[in-house]
């Protein structure tokens, strides 16, 4: 048993958190419990993030990251729980596949959960791994990106959706329509360069690979994730939709809010590490993107870590250069700037970040500081600022996409399941 002492709730009132096991047992401030204790003086206790959208590539990409440094960095960033995707080498698209990943991943200091891959071939596969509580769905790619999960075929594309609805899981989508992808890249007729990255993946990609998802989804009324979603036209689909009555949710990431495509013209080698799939948008697409996220029209944020080498970002040919960036330990600050600023409440915080993907993806005691609930916290002091370096980078990776970028809320403790994690500096 330890306590938290004297730390400031979301609500903003003072209390000692009591931790027993992986236990939130009491929350009161006036008792002292317990022997071990940390002093939560000026710090706001959250629930620790769950971060539905990670690539920690395991089996195949250990080079890049794996579960030590990718837990590592979790905890840096006050996340808690962190959903695998299952675009490794091979992918996550059978259940013997499933059994070796889980093997492989461990007993880890977070929580975890798997995406389970979907491809032209395998609902067989999906059925069977449907009741497992380690998957927490079904990834689709409708556009292609790292790795080689791909279904563009429609009547395949219903066929899994149907499934997932019959089967109770949940469907994630990458949403970029790969023919309008491979339409924007064949009009150009030379060979592409890293500049033209944004335009092949161009807005109309994501709308309407949205839109095609939204069809499915009433035709199958299976429950439907939108994963990463970046322009203002794809979330008012999605909002729409919502209001009709079908259930899907949208996610938002953190880059897509802070960087904008203006990176991608910029001089020398630097926009290869901004090459990610979707791509980053105008500076007027990402200030909208925000203000939705702001008034509520997104459920949750999700990092897509998607780490790669610097000698593989450095390399010379378009198609060679690997799409996606880091991002699981830089979420919680570059969110928190905005409760800083002013432009969201705790309370919208804490949905985007953690009780939304609880409420979602039924994890049921988490999300929340209350009795009863899983001991995940951050321990946040949300006046501190914290500038981003390479060299402090916890990922295998070892860079980050907001060098030299600053942003308000520094962690300070984690805790994971009952257990101190992370202690920054012991106040
Ligand atoms: O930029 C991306 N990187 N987008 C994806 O869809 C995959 C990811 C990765 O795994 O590298
Ligand atoms: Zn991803």
């Amino acid at each position: 048993m330890f306590e938290i002492r004297n730390t400031t709730l979301p609500g903003g009132q003072k209390e000692t958190i009591l931790i027993g096991g992986p236990k939130i047992v009491v929350i009161n401030k006036d008792v002292r419990y317990a022997d071990a204790w940390i002093d939560g003086e000026g710090l706001l206790a959250l629930p620790g993030l769950i971060d539905p959208h990670v690539h920690f590539r395991t089996p195949g990409g250990e080079h890049k990251e794996d579960w030590e440094h990718g837990v590592r960095a979790a905890i840096a960033g006050g996340v808690t729980t962190v959903f695998d995707m299952p675009n490794t080498i091979p992918p996550l698209t059978t259940q013997k596949r499933l059994e070796r990943k889980t093997k492989l991943t461990g007993e880890r200091d977070i929580d975890y959960r798997f995406w389970f891959g979907a491809n032209n071939w395998n609902t067989g596969e999906i059925k069977k791994v449907a009741g497992d509580p380690q998957i927490v769905g079904v990834k689709v790619y409708m556009g292609s990106s790292t790795g080689n999960l791909l279904v563009t075929n429609e009547a395949v594309l219903e066929k899994i959706f149907r499934v997932c609805a019959e089967n109770n899981l949940i469907v994630g989508v990458h949403a970029e329509d790969e023919t309008v992808m491979r339409l924007h890249r064949y009009s150009m007729r030379r060979a592409p360069e890293i500049e033209d990255h944004c335009f092949i993946h161009h807005m109309l990609a994501e709308v309407t690979a949205v839109r095609k998802a939204l069809e499915l989804q009433d035709a199958t009324k299976c429950r439907l994730y939108f994963c990463h979603l970046t322009t203002p036209e794809a979330v008012e689909l999605v909002s729409q939709a919502k209001q009709n009555g079908a259930t899907v949710y949208a996610e938002v990431c953190p880059h897509h809010l802070w960087l904008s495509n203006e990176r991608m013209s910029a001089p020398g080698p630097s926009k290869n590490f901004y090459k990610m799939n979707p791509p980053l948008r105008s500076y007027e697409q990402m200030q909208k993107l925000r203000q939705y996220v702001f008034d509520g029209l997104v459920d949750t944020v999700g990092s897509d870590h998607a780490p790669h080498t610097r000698e593989e970002k450095m390399q010379k040919n378009y198609d060679d250069i690997p799409s996606g960036v880091p991002g699981v330990e830089t979420t919680l600050p570059l969110i928190f700037q905005f409760v800083h600023e002013g432009k969201m409440s705790i309370d919208r915080f804490i949905r985007l970040t953690s009780a939304n993907a609880a409420d979602i993806f039924g994890l049921r005691h988490k999300g929340k500081i209350e009795v009863g609930y899983d001991a995940d916290i951050a321990l946040l002091d949300p006046k501190k600022e914290v500038l981003f370096r390479h060299q402090d980078m916890a990922t295998k990776c070892g860079w980050t996409p907001y060098v030299a970028m600053r942003a308000t809320g520094a962690v300070k403790f984690v805790v994971s399941r009952g257990t101190v994690l992370a202690a920054a500096s012991a106040s």
